[in-house]
């Protein structure tokens, strides 16, 4: 039985982890397996009641879990906070810590779903694209860092050895998909760049030959990711550039809510959506629980339970294709309308399988 550590976290972290939890339990009902759940408080919670914003408890519970599902992270009322006590720096240390410096980020446009985008449908139908962003290095985590009134500084910082490493997976992965990797990075400004440059083409020449792999400025990649989505299969890139670029994605779909990630690379895999806490529909039971449904598939995928995994990622499609949606695509459903529509499909294909 799967161990599963979760995180439900701030805002809407806690209304999307709840629905993706009945699904769970749906499909482990359906597939003959009973996941056993533990709950632990991470961010802005954790910060209320252990004046910590990652209390040992809840990194122990990680370590113990086969897979920690994580809500979402922050809001307004901790944004006073600095240093270790944001809650942005729990989800740091909880990624450093487990190791898990691989980010996968799949953008998919579902069938029917072209017309939500504010890019012409035309352009987006059939987008399929994976973004493997660096997790626990760059300027997220380099020293020296300060923050004073009259002066802050980061360094952005990369080893040969962090990018080797990430550079292996994003080429793994093309070579199951299209064979294509896409490196961004800043190489004409930054050092960092340059070295990230050098030694991604020395993988791919040494490790990845019969694959393709090009190269483009991260200013250049914004504006062919709108342009022309079609043109990438795997983008490989650093921490920050996949951050913003993740999200710029994320309008590919129509909504930030539609994007799952994985973070493997340590002993426990760490799944989470893209998307944030969403103060501003926190509360309102409206938010989009299909990012970590879909980041609950990519961790069933990683228990090796993809029978369980697949049934989730076509209830979710199904729910959509049906045009049960929330706000954020242009629907009336609720988060639990939407979990419903999911359960539905999970419960009506055992019966047909039957
Ligand atoms: P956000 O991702 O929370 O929200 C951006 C916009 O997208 C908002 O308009 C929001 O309503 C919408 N949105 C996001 N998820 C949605 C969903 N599931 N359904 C419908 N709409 C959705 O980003 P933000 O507002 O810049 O940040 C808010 C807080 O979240 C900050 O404290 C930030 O640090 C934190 N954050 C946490 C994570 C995480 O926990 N992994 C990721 C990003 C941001
Ligand atoms: C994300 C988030 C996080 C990041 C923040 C909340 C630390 O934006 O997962 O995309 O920047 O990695
Ligand atoms: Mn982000």
């Amino acid at each position: 039985m799967p161990r599963i550590t979760v995180l439900p976290g701030d805002g809407i972290g806690p209304e999307v982890a709840g629905e993706a939890v009945r699904v769970l339990n749906a499909v482990g009902e359906r597939f003959g397996f009973e996941p056993t759940l533990t709950y632990a408080l991470v961010g802005g919670a954790a910060l209320d009641e252990f004046d910590t914003p990652l209390p040992e408890p809840t990194f122990e519970a990680c370590k113990a879990a086969d897979a920690v599902l994580l809500g979402a992270i922050g809001g307004p009322r901790w944004d006073h906070e600095t240093g270790d006590r944001r809650c942005e720096a729990a989800l740091l240390g909880l990624r450093k810590r487990l190791g898990v410096f691989a980010n996968l980020r799949p953008v998919l446009v579902p069938a029917g779903l072209s017309g939500q985008s504010p890019v012409r449908a035309d352009r987006v139908d059939g987008t399929d694209i994976l973004i493997v962003r660096e997790l626990t290095g760059g300027i997220y985590f380099g020293a020296p860092r300060k923050l004073s009134a009259a002066t802050a500084s980061n360094t952005m910082v990369y080893h040969a050895s962090e990018i080797r490493r990430i550079a292996r997976v994003a080429f793994a992965w093309a070579e199951k998909r299209r064979g294509r990797v896409t490196s961004v990075d800043k190489a004409n400004v930054l050092e960092v760049s340059q070295l990230w440059r050098r030694v991604v083409t020395q993988v791919h020449r040494e490790e990845f030959a019969h694959l393709a792999l090009d190269h483009l400025y991260v200013d250049n990649a914004a504006m062919q990711l709108v342009l022309r989505p079609g043109r990438f299969d795997v983008i490989l890139t650093g921490n920050l550039f996949g951050d913003i670029l993740s999200d710029l994605a994320a309008t590919l779909p129509g909504s930030l809510g539609l994007l799952p990630s994985a973070s493997l690379g340590g002993q426990i895999g760490l799944f989470e959506p893209v998307h944030g806490s969403a103060p501003d529909i926190a509360g309102l039971g409206i938010a989009n629980p299909a990012g970590i449904m879909l980041s609950a598939a990519m961790m069933l995928d990683a228990l090796d339970l993809s029978d369980a995994a697949h049934a989730v990622r076509s209830g979710v499609l199904a729910a959509l294709g049906l045009g049960v949606r929330t706000r954020d695509l242009g629907g009336t459903a609720s988060t639990g309308d939407f979990a419903n529509a999911v359960i539905s499909h999970i419960r009506a294909s055992a019966l047909a399988a039957a």
